[in-house]
């Protein structure tokens, strides 16, 4: 990777971890600096752009299919390397999944991410982000790209549904970085009326052994 260093604020990933373990998920409506944001965004209507999304797969391996009436999102994962913004983007990440292991010990040795646009109109149901035969995934972290004239009245939001009943919606804008447990946190995004995009990642462990927080 290239040499690149932003100094990530150690007390707001501290921040994050302090809530995980609390509470099992954080909304930092301010995380990304404003210009990594426009750059990722750009970067990602770019490839967009050059036809490089692809509709996302629902499931893993051989049973994995495309259902729009599941998720209707356009996805490309991220590979070290391409480009400057998500190299930073990445080393952020580092960063947290570092954070996350001296916190909450949890062994996080790996992270992958996909740039995500939901055309207007697409949605993702319901649905808990690790898999049945893989329990790998342990936190998501999603991160939001779009400007901040991003209204309610536009969608988009991701609803989280909490153990207790409760829901919580989060509005997709640009800087906004939402982080959960992978294994138990129901959710799922609304459509919206413009583009929404993001980039989403999973922390990973290596083992499949049985794990308690
Ligand atoms: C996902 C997902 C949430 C969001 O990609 O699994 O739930 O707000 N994304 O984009
Ligand atoms: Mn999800």
């Amino acid at each position: 990777m290239r040499a690149m260093h932003i100094s990530p604020d150690e007390a707001l990933l501290t921040r994050i971890v302090d809530d995980l373990a609390e509470r099992g998920w954080s909304q930092q409506d301010i995380f990304l600096p404003e210009t990594l944001t426009r750059e990722l965004a750009l970067e990602c209507r770019k490839r967009a752009a050059e036809g490089e999304l692809a509709p996302a797969a629902v499931g893993r391996g051989p049973a994995q299919e495309i259902r729009e009436g599941i998720r209707g999102d356009h996805i490309q994962w991220l590979e070290p390397g391409q480009a400057e913004p998500c190299d930073r983007y990445l080393q952020l990440m580092d960063s947290l999944r570092q954070t996350l292991n001296r916190g909450l010990f949890l062994g996080l040795e790996d992270f992958e991410a996909h740039f995500a646009l939901y055309p207007p109109g697409a949605f993702y149901r319901r649905h808990v982000d690790r898999f049945r035969d893989d329990d790998k995934r342990m936190v998501s972290a999603v991160i939001y790209l779009n400007d901040a004239s991003w209204q309610p009245e536009d969608g988009g939001q991701l609803r989280m549904f909490f153990k207790d009943g409760v829901e919580h919606d989060v509005q997709p804008i640009g800087g906004c970085l939402v982080v959960f447990l992978s294994g138990d946190m129901p959710h799922e995004v609304l459509p919206a009326t413009r583009d929404r995009l993001s980039l989403t990642g999973w922390f990973r462990r290596r083992g499949n052994e049985p794990f308690e927080l």
